[in-house]
């Protein structure tokens, strides 16, 4: 209330004052013009009089001049007139004069002996007055003088007036603005206010159906958004500690973020932790005017992205989205995540010929389809080679860049892009702690050994102290090509090689996405339907499947969409009923082979579509666009099964993602045996995407299944995920790298 009060009186100090102000500037001009006026008038009325009473005055003809100045009485403000002769005696004046004339004596003396006219406002009493004198000539000579008094009263009537409609006025708009500003007060401040204040005590009091977001509050939007903020991470802090409390409870080794910063506390002892890959966790872009941020498709950025918000340290990765340059600082560097900071990226530019040559063509055209057997032909061109081996030393530079004065660094490099970063890093800061974990499969050697630079990525992947693939598998390829390419001495009983004194172990890490106790006991608030989705695109069915992917040729999208339409063809009382529905995000389309392959599945949906669909459903739902995880969630919610069918996968996090979206326990996941998360996932059904008949038959199992083995099946995977998670991959690799002697 004393907050209001201040307020009004404060606003109706200030409009006072700039009422007086106009008021002040408003009189001042009106007395101006007023006065102006008047000895115009006077002017006007001197000159008639001369005219009519000069030659009456010259002939001393008193009795005209009486008459005519008793016509002048009270008429048109004119108060009265007197006439001297030019022996200053009065021949004559209008009744009623006497009063004033004291006052002309002197004056008009003076305008007699100095020839000239007089004017002056004067007072009589309470009567204002104004006296104007005018010497009368005939034919040259003096031969009195005219005496005007006009009434002058109007003047300050008129000036009061003014005064009395600006206080009036100053009173109503002074009423208006506290009456306004109360209102504007209340809703815009302590209505808010108050809500927050409700909010704020009811997370305190940790009330049930208080969410950590405050609700919007218009007038203090950016205050909101940074108390939610911080109302998450105390939210965060205290499911955390009540997590840690459970787990001890429990007795269980799960991982935490907290508990994997805690156990890099003890290992590293603090020292600075640096990420190196191609792509970038976050892409700033341009939309309009303004500049939106998404996270790329890419199952490296879903598992080494939690890593880096819990432990923090700097992120160099390859800036690609068309506004990544306004955002940085001068060290090309920003914080993220945008919306909750907790570590540097620091974003390398590559020119188009480089960004062609490194990660198209000799990553995407030669390696990528080296590693997958997916029977797409790999190809080596010489200039890509020399584009991988510049921007491997493009990243190096700025790695030692960063690293330089640091001791013993721990670097983790991402990917087949940068095989040739461990040796450029190791050869110049041996001190360094380097690993480099490969995320896709290794081939057998005879198939590396197509490439026709491999002994020179071997060597470059040597240098690291420690090399992961997801699978042991993958390791003992690893290994083999290395026996077979390069002079080493490869140790099988602990998986290492050594090449001209260095040795580096090659061990499996199973990668992971970020599934704590906390996101398997969450129940999400408000769970999209199968039906509102279906909708929100025109279809009506019973049932759904879901499949996630960047589209890739390793991924086997046409292999699944036959096995949809063999399912359909086989099973016809599911047509109309089932719905396939695709989140596809186009990936690395300048490279024919994609584009051709985005053409190549839009050709078969729309075949299968035209094959089955009926008036309001359609057998597949292709949506090509990138999904953020927020827009894929509800899908990976609602459906009955998801399916991962890669020809050739490292490891696949959608099977993982989908298994840790499903907080009902419930839903069936289709899993091709050719991924890396097929060691882990046993409780999916198994399939091999080429079997198209067997692919068909484990969807009519999966709508099938009993209600009880559905459960049991995907809490056995839920379970193994929560024991699995990547803060434990990245203890297990942190560890690793860290006992190692540099
Ligand atoms: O997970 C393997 C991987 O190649 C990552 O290195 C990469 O970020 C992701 O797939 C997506 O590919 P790209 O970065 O070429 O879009």
């Amino acid at each position: 209330m004393k907050f209001n009060f201040t307020i009004i009186i404060s606003i109706f100090i200030a409009v006072s004052l700039v009422v007086l102000g106009f008021a002040l500037v408003q009189v001042h001009q009106e007395r101006q013009r007023l006065n102006i006026e008047l000895e115009q008038r006077a002017n006007l009325l001197g000159e008639a009089l001369h005219e009519s009473i000069s030659g009456q005055l010259a002939q001393e003809n008193y009795q005209k001049i009486s008459q005519l100045v008793a016509k002048f009485n009270q008429k048109q403000r004119i108060l009265g007139l007197a006439v001297y002769n030019v022996k200053d005696s009065l021949v004559g004046i209008s009744p009623g004069l006497e009063i004033y004339m004291p006052f002309a004596q002197i004056p008009l003396k003076q305008a007699m002996g100095v020839d000239s006219c007089f004017g002056q406002q004067l007072k009589a009493g309470t009567k204002n007055f104004y006296l104007h004198i005018r010497p009368i000539h005939e034919e040259g000579p003096l031969v009195g003088a005219a005496v005007l008094f006009q009434d002058t009263d109007y003047i300050q009537k008129r000036l009061g007036d003014i005064w009395r409609a600006n206080f009036i006025r100053l009173l109503v708009l002074a009423l208006a603005v506290a009456l306004v500003t109360t209102l504007v007060i209340q809703w815009s401040i302590f209505i808010p206010m108050n809500r927050m204040v409700e909010w704020m005590k009811n997370l305190r009091e940790q009330k049930p159906s208080t969410e950590a977001v405050m609700p919007p509050q218009d007038f203090f939007s950016p205050l909101s958004r940074e108390v939610s903020h911080m109302a998450e991470s105390i939210l965060e802090a205290r499911e955390a500690a009540e997590q840690e409390a459970r787990l001890r409870a429990m007795g269980e080794s799960v991982w935490t973020p907290e508990r994997l910063k805690e156990e890099m506390r003890t290992l590293l002892d603090d020292k600075q932790l640096v990420v190196v890959s191609n792509r970038e966790p976050y892409m700033h872009n341009r939309k309009g005017k303004s500049i939106e941020w998404i996270m790329p498709a890419s199952g490296m950025v879903t598992a080494i992205e939690p890593i880096l918000k819990a432990c923090g340290g700097t992120w160099i990765a390859s800036g690609t989205g068309d506004a990544d340059r306004d955002v940085v600082d001068e060290d090309d560097k920003v914080r993220v995540p945008p919306d909750d900071p907790r570590y540097n990226l620091k974003r390398l530019w590559l020119s188009k010929e480089e960004e062609e040559g490194f990660y198209y063509g000799f990553s995407n055209e030669g390696l990528w389809p080296l590693c997958h057997i997916a029977h797409t032909r790999p190809i080596f061109r010489k200039e890509d080679w020399q584009y991988y081996q510049q921007v491997n030393q493009k990243f190096a530079d700025a790695v030692l860049d960063e690293i330089e004065g640091l001791e013993e660094p721990l670097i983790l490099i991402q990917d087949y892009h940068f095989a040739l970063l461990p040796q450029m890093l190791k050869s110049k800061r041996p001190d360094a702690r380097v690993a480099i974990f490969w995320h896709i499969p290794w081939p057998n050697s005879e198939s590396f050994g197509i490439c026709p630079w491999q002994r020179e990525l071997l060597y470059g992947m040597q240098g690291a102290d420690l090399i992961g693939f997801h699978t042991q598998f993958h390791c003992n390829n690893f290994l083999d090509t290395m026996a077979r390419a390069v002079e080493s001495q490869i140790n099988w009983d602990n998986f290492t090689v050594r090449v001209g004194g260095h040795t580096t172990l090659v061990k499996p890490f199973p990668i992971s996405i970020a599934f704590t106790l906390l996101d398997m006991e969450r129940v999400p608030e408000h769970q999209a339907s199968k039906e509102d989705l279906f909708k929100e695109h025109g279809i009506k069915a019973e049932f759904m499947g879901v499949g996630v992917d960047r589209l890739d040729y390793t991924k086997g999208l046409i292999e699944r969409f036959l096995a949809v339409e063999n399912f359909l063809e086989r099973n016809p009382e599911y047509q109309g009923k089932f719905t396939f529905v695709e989140l596809g995000a186009p990936s690395r389309t300048h490279i024919k082979r994609y584009s051709d392959l985005v053409a190549e599945v839009e050709k078969e949906v729309e075949r299968i579509n035209w094959r089955f669909k009926g008036k309001d459903w359609k057998p597949i739902l292709f949506l090509k666009k990138h999904h953020s995880h927020q827009e894929i969630a509800p899908y990976y919610q609602a459906a009955d099964l998801c399916m991962v069918t890669s020809l050739h996968d490292g490891m696949n996090l959608v099977a993982k993602e989908f298994i840790a979206s499903r907080s009902n326990g419930d839903g069936v996941l289709i899993l091709s045996r050719f991924t890396g998360a097929v060691r882990e996932m046993r409780d999916a059904l198994l399939i091999n995407p080429y079997d198209i008949e067997r692919t068909a038959g484990a969807i009519r199992y999966a709508l099938e299944m009993p209600a009880d083995e559905r459960k049991q099946r995907m809490g056995n995977m839920r379970q193994h995920l929560l024991k699995n998670n990547i803060f434990l991959w990245a203890a297990r690799l942190i560890r690793e790298l860290s006992a190692v002697r540099v």
